[in-house]
């Protein structure tokens, strides 16, 4: 299994690949496909919850699905998010949270959003034996901050920031960074300036990695669909068309038959 110092180690040598699950069954799909790490990310509020955005998300959430897919994917590295307000607040808090996570759901990466303003809580966290990623560029949780989710690194000054928060957090000791919604040429600028690897999602190619929300990409969540998403699957669609089938058989008389009685 991968570990963090393993994954740091990796930059350079091959592109990394990470997924998100919330449960059981997908985290057992991306083990067998051979993903590099798991993500338990707050977009479960969103995916798995229907809520607006990722801010309602809870450490008892975090940890009820972390549980889940650790179990689906016991060979593979997992990550999971510290949710909105668990870490802001003050190192105590990060520590307090993390550590519940860690202790209730098992061991496992922690992902925290944010530069320079929560490096404290990233090397607290780290200090206790915790392996942090980061996330810079388009942070969800700060949706109410920014009135959207723009795209990051458009000015000179954006780029700067990116690469400060990047070299913030590699300082601090985190093993990788996730870099969310960045023009191309800006992420490909911070993956080079970096030595842990920097895991893309919607951020072009030149970065050492990529991520995406599974049922994006699978094509089972449709309430919105990013720009940058590439749909492998048609899974709503297929889902939808299956239980019509299902519910017409019954109406119809010709579910079940002989064949599926005892
Ligand atoms: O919550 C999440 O799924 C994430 C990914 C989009 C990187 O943070």
């Amino acid at each position: 299994m991968l570990t963090a110092p393993k994954i740091t180690a990796l930059k350079g040598k091959k592109k990394l690949v990470m997924l998100t699950a919330y449960d059981y069954l997908t985290a057992s799909y991306l083990e067998k496909a051979g993903v590099d790490m798991v993500l338990v990310g707050d977009s479960l509020g969103m995916v798995f919850n229907g809520t607006a955005d990722t801010l309602p998300v809870t450490v008892e959430d975090v940890i009820y699905h972390t549980k889940a897919v650790k179990r689906g994917a016991p060979n593979t590295m997992i990550v999971a998010d510290m949710p909105f307000m668990s870490y802001q607040p003050s190192v105590e808090d990060a520590l307090r949270n993390a550590g519940r996570i860690m202790k209730q759901a098992g061991p496992c990466a922690l992902k925290l959003e944010g530069g320079e303003e929560i490096v404290p809580q990233v090397k607290a966290m780290i200090k206790a034996g915790i392996p942090v990623m980061g996330h810079i560029g388009l942070q969800p949780q700060s949706v109410k901050k920014y009135g959207g989710y723009p795209v990051m690194g458009k000015t000179p000054e954006e780029v700067s920031i990116l690469l400060n928060s990047a070299a913030a957090l590699e300082n601090a000791g985190v093993f990788s960074i996730v870099l969310e919604k960045v023009r191309s040429n800006a992420a490909a600028a911070v993956a080079k300036a970096c030595s842990v690897p920097i895991i893309g999602i919607g951020s072009g190619a030149d970065v050492d990695g990529q991520v995406l929300v599974t049922h994006d990409m699978l094509g089972a969540f449709e309430d919105f669909r990013p720009a940058f998403v590439k749909q492998y699957e048609k899974i709503a669609q297929r889902s939808v068309a299956a239980v019509k089938s299902f519910a017409s058989d019954v109406r119809k008389k010709r579910f079940p038959t002989k064949k599926y009685f005892y």
